[in-house]
């Protein structure tokens, strides 16, 4: 079994699709590495590429912001990774080529970590990880249980900068990921 960190060595001598070539830094992930909880999102910025970090950007810190009003912490309650480990120049969505490239190390990071909730941010995580079929408009906020992950979807932060009315659904979506968060917990108390 590899850890997380050989896995990042790994991805940092990627060159499986053609978003190597352009790239500063790989952007395996970062968090806590027994997380009940996964964020995924879809590919790195530039910042995130600037700095080798998800999540990093504005995008990230509205997340971050909105997580920790929560108590929600990176080093203490969840891991926050994306679909590609690479920027896509001008942050142009991943081809299928390129996301197919790379889900492997998204599903040995999931293998390590066992989460129990997966959280995919906006449209593309939702077409990997959910189904190719599904509108995040229509799915965010609800639940799948799949293989022992419950699984559910809510809009990429970068999309409430865009657009101001979503921050709520955002905020719902959020909450009920708590709610479940501290079900599994309670669960997990009661067992132990
Ligand atoms: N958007 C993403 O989907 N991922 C990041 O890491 C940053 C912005």
């Amino acid at each position: 079994m590899f850890t997380l960190d050989e896995l990042s060595r790994e991805i940092a001598d990627c060159t499986k699709c053609r978003l190597h070539l352009n790239r500063i830094n790989t952007v395996p992930g970062e968090g806590n590495l027994s997380a009940r909880v996964m964020f995924i999102g879809e590919a790195p910025g530039a910042d995130e590429d600037r700095l080798g970090r998800p999540f990093v950007g504005k995008a990230g810190q509205l997340l971050d912001k909105a997580l920790n009003a929560l108590d929600f912490y990176r080093d203490e309650n969840y891991y926050i990774s994306n679909i590609c480990k690479c920027r896509p120049e001008k942050n142009r969505i991943p081809t299928d080529d390129e996301a197919e490239a790379c889900l492997p190390y998204l599903r040995r990071q999931v293998a390590i970590i066992k989460p129990k909730i997966i959280v995919c941010l906006g449209a593309t995580p939702v077409k990997y990880i959910i189904d190719k079929q599904s509108r995040i408009t229509l799915i965010r906020g609800t639940w799948l249980e799949r293989k022992g992950y419950y699984i559910t979807a809510t809009f990429h932060p970068a999309a409430l900068l865009r657009d101001e009315s979503k921050k709520r659904f955002f905020w719902e979506d959020l909450k009920k990921v708590k709610e479940k968060y501290n079900e599994i917990i309670s669960i997990d108390q009661k067992i132990v």
